[in-house]
């Protein structure tokens, strides 16, 4: 990282404070890191208090979608229902779907079921079925700020197998948290997910991963969950990012479906299940912005 402030300048941060009362010392403790040959975040990852605010409202509808789809979701809706009510709930809101025309995804939302482990397609032809279990990823942008996140839905009466696989997705996510703090790094999260689904028996999709979001839809980093501990970008207050494991019961190997371009499968066509959450990381820990 550059430094082209003078100490008596204002921040960069928007605090209308002197450089070297604001950031200066939090900058040199990056450069620190650095010169130890870590990996530290670029200024334009590290959100200053305003645009957290901004972010912060954008993940509020966020999470209302997700409430909204938890509320009405059921077997008998087919996935084109679910992408209608999310469209619906976040424009309500004053939000957009992120998803919608991204790269040409062609919906508002993506709905991954049973074996699909991500960017599966709402489609008026797939119907939810009992004992199916299911990933809805939602995204917004609002007044410019991005956020995302995504919950898994079990629907009606679920096989155990298929039900512990969704708990423990959720239980990875909780155990990544437990590593996220300034000063850590990536790797100490990504380590600690991949830990608990492998002590289950589950295997940790390694090519796909979360990323910062916020101004973006996708910025850096990008966030694996197959890392090592002390390996990876250092974590720094300011930094928003997704913890997105995507866990699958057998192989951890991927099929793309070549026909849409977008849909990932597990590879044996055993199930995959998903949870993401949308952080900041702050001076003293870390916000769920998103859920
Ligand atoms: N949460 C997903 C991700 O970050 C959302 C993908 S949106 C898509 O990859 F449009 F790319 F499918
Ligand atoms: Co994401």
């Amino acid at each position: 990282m550059h430094n082209e402030l003078g100490r008596n300048d204002y921040c960069w941060c928007g605090s209308q404070m002197k450089y070297k009362k604001c950031h200066a010392a939090f900058d040199d403790k990056i450069r620190f890191y650095q010169e130890q040959g870590c990996t530290v975040p670029t200024r334009d990852l590290i959100k200053t208090p305003e645009q957290v605010k901004g972010i912060r409202e954008s993940a509020k509808i966020n999470i209302a979608v997700l409430d909204y789809i938890a509320k009405n979701i059921r077997a008998g809706l087919t996935t084109e229902d679910i992408d209608q009510l999310v469209y619906e709930k976040t424009t309500e809101l004053g939000g957009e779907p992120a998803q919608l025309g991204y790269h040409g995804f062609p919906k508002s939302v993506c709905t991954s079921i049973n074996d699909q482990i991500c960017h599966g397609i709402p489609s008026e032809k797939v119907t939810l079925c009992d004992g199916d279990i299911i990933n809805v990823d939602a995204s917004t942008i609002y007044k410019g700020y991005f956020s995302d996140s995504s919950r898994m839905f079990c629907i009606g009466n679920v096989d155990k197998e298929k039900e512990k696989l969704v708990r423990v997705v959720r239980e990875c996510i909780e155990c990544g948290l437990q590593e996220v703090k300034p000063w850590g790094f990536l790797g100490d999260m990504g380590q600690a997910v991949h830990e608990h689904a492998v002590k289950n028996g589950y295997s940790v999709v390694k090519d796909i991963g979360g990323h910062g979001v916020g101004l973006e839809f996708h910025e850096d980093p990008w966030v694996g969950f197959v890392s090592k501990r002390k390996t990876e970008m250092l974590m720094v207050p300011g930094m928003i990012f997704t913890i997105e494991p995507m866990v699958n019961m057998g192989t951890d190997e991927i099929k793309l479906d070549e026909k849409n371009g977008w849909t990932v499968y597990t590879a044996d066509g055993k199930p995959s299940a998903q949870w993401e959450v949308m952080v900041l990381i702050t001076e003293e820990g870390y916000e769920i912005l998103a859920y």
